[in-house]
């Protein structure tokens, strides 16, 4: 056969104008980004005609198929059992990796999980556990099955292997404004998801705005998106559609979060995060066929109440080299040099936070990154003491800000208060979950 001959341009100019791409030219424009013979500017192009034309669905399947055969295909049958894994679309406080990977592995589910780093005004699970010292997330391949076999769990960073086509994708989203967009996002995740090789999966779709999907009708079309690529692939997929209006629990920051979730594992973390924990894992375990939802809800409970959730972050963390004297002493955790408390400048009720600009403050206090090389300040971040719906009077404290720097102070306070609304009156109470999609449809709750 002869083989066909694309240009990009001719590529780029077919979505521009609204066409659909076919097999050949999907594999032709993925293959060429990892082989690095496209530039970044025809790459760039053809992501933006993407965020405006959209795919249709035959084509986002072989997109996502592409980028997931871009590299290596982790094969876990060297770990015995059912593995699951979970992905968060990103959010701010979002530390329920660390939460739930112990959960389900306390019960007797195996996670063997690649996580990321932090994205934009997001958290991510890698700088999360490295705040621990010692903590090492790059374990080779036997180790980490090894570890997974014996403990049932390990939480390590994206080899560089692991879908590199998204790798590349999402450096130039990232710069170039294509990041919310449904098709690019269902790719960019699923093609991981699906490189990474556990047989269930589970999705957090995050909602709101500390978001990428900013209203629950986008949220809950990613999420039917993704939930139907990994069915299409043989991989049990359901996805939670979730309120990510307000940050989520207390703390925002790498060493403040893995606090937040030794409190949580301890049995006395915030009610919310703590019941999202219980949910998320409970329904993983529904999916590795340990039970109905009732009965994996009380095996989860337990495990925390039993205190073997929290001995299994602590026998992973232990595996992976890092340093357990916090987490068994939260007394021990270290603090930022500079803890700096933002009091109320009047009288009323937080009717809104704008999540995205409380993560931004964090990243100013060196939580996360400016720059692609950037090194991140472990003890930094915020401790938010009222959130949405909360009284306050003047001169209360609103938060506190963890720095290490004095001059990143001013104007971390300065976009934490523009962050927030005020009014006279209580605002209604906060949705936390949305949606459940599975491959039978959409419950909206
Ligand atoms: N997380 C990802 O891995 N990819 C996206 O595009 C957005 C969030």
């Amino acid at each position: 056969m002869v083989k066909k001959h694309f240009r990009m341009v001719d590529i780029i100019a077919k979505k521009r104008d609204g066409g659909e791409l076919s097999t050949e030219e999907i594999k032709y424009f993925i293959d060429g980004c990892v082989a690095k013979i496209i530039p970044d500017y025809q790459i760039s192009a053809l992501l933006m005609a993407i965020y405006f034309r959209g795919m249709t669905d035959p084509e986002l399947a072989e997109f996502t198929l592409a980028m997931a055969h871009s590299g290596e295909m982790v094969d876990l049958s060297g770990i015995e059992g059912i593995k699951v894994d979970k992905h968060s679309t990103g959010g701010v406080g979002d530390k329920f990796t660390m939460g739930i990977a112990p959960i389900v592995a306390a019960c007797g589910v195996k996670m063997a999980k690649m996580s990321g780093r932090g994205l934009g005004h997001t958290g991510g699970t890698v700088d999360k556990l490295e705040s621990i010292p010692g903590y090492c997330t790059t374990l080779e391949r036997d180790a980490f099955f090894k570890q997974v076999n014996e403990i049932g769990v390990s939480v390590i960073g994206q080899s560089g292997n692991l879908a590199p086509a998204d790798k590349i994708l999402y450096a130039i989203r990232d710069v170039s404004g294509s990041v919310p967009s449904i098709p690019l996002i269902a790719s960019s995740i699923m093609s991981k998801k699906l490189a990474a090789g556990a047989d269930c999966i589970l999705l957090d779709v995050k909602c709101g705005s500390g978001a990428f999907m900013k209203n629950e009708a986008d949220a809950t079309t990613l999420a039917e998106k993704m939930v139907n690529i990994g069915e299409h692939n043989g991989r049990r997929t359901m996805a939670f559609v979730t309120n990510m209006d307000v940050p989520i629990g207390n703390k925002i920051g790498n060493s403040l979060e893995v606090q937040e979730i030794v409190e949580v594992l301890k049995g006395h973390g915030p009610a919310a995060l703590t019941r999202g924990c219980v949910e998320l894992s409970a329904t993983l375990l529904v999916m590795a066929g340990k039970g109905t939802i009732d009965e994996c809800t009380a095996m989860v409970n337990q495990c925390i109440s039993d205190g073997s959730a929290l001995q299994k972050f602590i026998d992973m963390v232990k595996a992976q080299g890092g340093d357990t004297t916090a987490l068994e002493d939260n007394s021990k955790f270290p603090v930022a040099p500079i803890c700096y408390e933002l009091k109320s400048p009047a009288d009323g009720y937080i009717s809104s936070m704008d999540a995205e600009a409380i993560g931004n403050a964090s990243t100013l206090l060196g939580a996360g990154r400016e720059t692609m090389d950037s090194v991140i300040d472990p003890l930094a971040g915020i401790v938010l003491c009222k959130k949405t719906g909360d009284m306050v009077e003047k001169g209360d404290v609103l938060a506190k800000l963890h720095t290490s720097s004095e001059e990143l102070v001013e104007p971390a306070a300065e976009r934490y208060m523009d962050a927030l609304t005020f009014s006279q009156y209580k605002p209604p109470a906060i949705k936390l979950v949305y949606a459940v999609v599975d491959k039978n449809g959409v419950r909206k709750l």
